[in-house]
């Protein structure tokens, strides 16, 4: 079965085909930065405009890059949800609009489920998963998410811990901003840091450690200690802008890894799996691949941030259990079932 991803959550506008949910046949990622980067950050109202005027010839494109006709095109899975709503909408309806011409299948999906799902796929002759089982440990980290999950299959997983303010990226983001080293945040960060000392500043660490919250992770502290340090660093010339990218850098995944290493030990889930453009992090991948106890997967660097291929992949699953979307679905810009449950 031949799916059509389309995927629109946030600044990439994207479509893809995957085969039978695993070989990807094309996956066409269009980024907006140029137009976002003026603002440091993503403006809901031009990215959605931007898919508007994007999202047909990136189909096409998917389209072309599969050796595909539209008439071999079994199904169509897309984003609709979590995302920014507008942006959500333009994916949304130009999906359904193709599924309703064509009269085929149409799905909506979750993009964080799909994150995790990213392993799973095939790309080239090269498979990724290589063996990965459920259950295992998943870590969504993404502008808007940091979730620690324990995954029991495909669409099923339960939260066993979230941030508690900001989301991972979105430190990255606001500090890179405040400073003013580029846009997107997390990319400039993760390159500044290769040349900085992470030892030059040391950020404090959130004590979330215990009880109820022993899985759990908080970015506002880090992040406003980061940005406060800017008016001592405009004055103090011994350390470079390096130095802060790597320092903030080093805190922010030794607090990722803190909370995933103790859901690791309370659950003796061993495998973990990652996903989100956060996961495309080096210092955050060479830390947990060297593990000696842990398995941990990540996906190539491409399908770590949004993408359709795995819009498709995950949409395939869903496909192949029968299960259709109507097309009075709509967007949702949040998901209730990614919120801790606490006891
Ligand atoms: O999954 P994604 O593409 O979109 C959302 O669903 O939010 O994730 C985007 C986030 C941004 O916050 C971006 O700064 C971050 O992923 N990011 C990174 C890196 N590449 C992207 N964060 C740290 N290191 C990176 N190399
Ligand atoms: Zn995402």
């Amino acid at each position: 079965m031949k799916v059509l991803g389309i995927e629109t959550s946030c600044d990439e506008c994207c479509a893809a085909v995957v085969e039978n949910g695993k070989k990807i046949l094309s996956n066409v990622i269009t980024s907006q930065i140029p137009f976002h980067a003026p603002w440091s950050g993503v403006v809901p109202e031009i990215a959605s405009r931007k898919h508007t005027e994007w999202i047909y010839a990136v189909t096409n494109e998917a389209l072309e890059k599969s050796k595909l006709r539209v008439t071999d095109i079994d199904a169509v899975a897309v984003t609709n949800r979590p995302g920014l709503f507008g942006s959500l909408l333009v994916g949304l309806s130009f999906a359904k609009a193709f599924a309703w011409a064509r009269n085929i299948p149409f799905i909506a999906v979750d993009h964080m489920l799909a994150h995790l799902y990213a392993p799973f796929l095939e790309v080239g002759s090269e498979r990724l998963e290589v063996g990965i089982e459920y259950p295992f440990l998943g870590l969504l980290v993404s502008g808007g998410h940091t979730i620690i999950c324990r995954a029991d299959g495909f669409d099923d997983i339960t939260v066993l811990g979230t941030t508690i303010d900001d989301a991972v990226g979105e430190a990255f983001d606001k500090v890179a901003k405040f400073y003013n080293f580029g846009y997107p945040g997390g990319l400039v960060i993760d390159k500044m840091a290769q040349n900085g000392d992470n030892s030059a500043f040391r950020f404090p660490i959130p004590s979330l450690h215990k009880g109820d919250h022993r899985y759990d992770v908080s970015y506002s502290g880090l992040k406003n200690a980061v940005i406060n340090q800017l008016d001592i660093f405009k004055v103090k010339t011994d350390f470079t802008k390096e130095d802060i990218a790597a320092s903030f850098q080093k805190t922010a995944v030794d607090i990722l890894q803190r909370a995933l290493f103790n859901a690791a030990e309370d659950t003796g889930l061993s495998v973990i799996v990652a996903g989100g453009g956060v996961a495309a992090n080096s210092l955050l991948r060479e830390r947990l691949t060297q593990q000696a106890h842990l398995s941990c997967v990540f996906p190539p660097l491409e399908l770590c941030g949004d993408n359709a291929a795995m819009i498709a992949g995950i949409g395939y699953h869903y496909l192949a259990r029968g299960e259709v979307s109507a097309l009075d679905v709509t967007a949702q810009s949040r998901v209730i079932g990614f919120k801790k449950k606490y006891p």
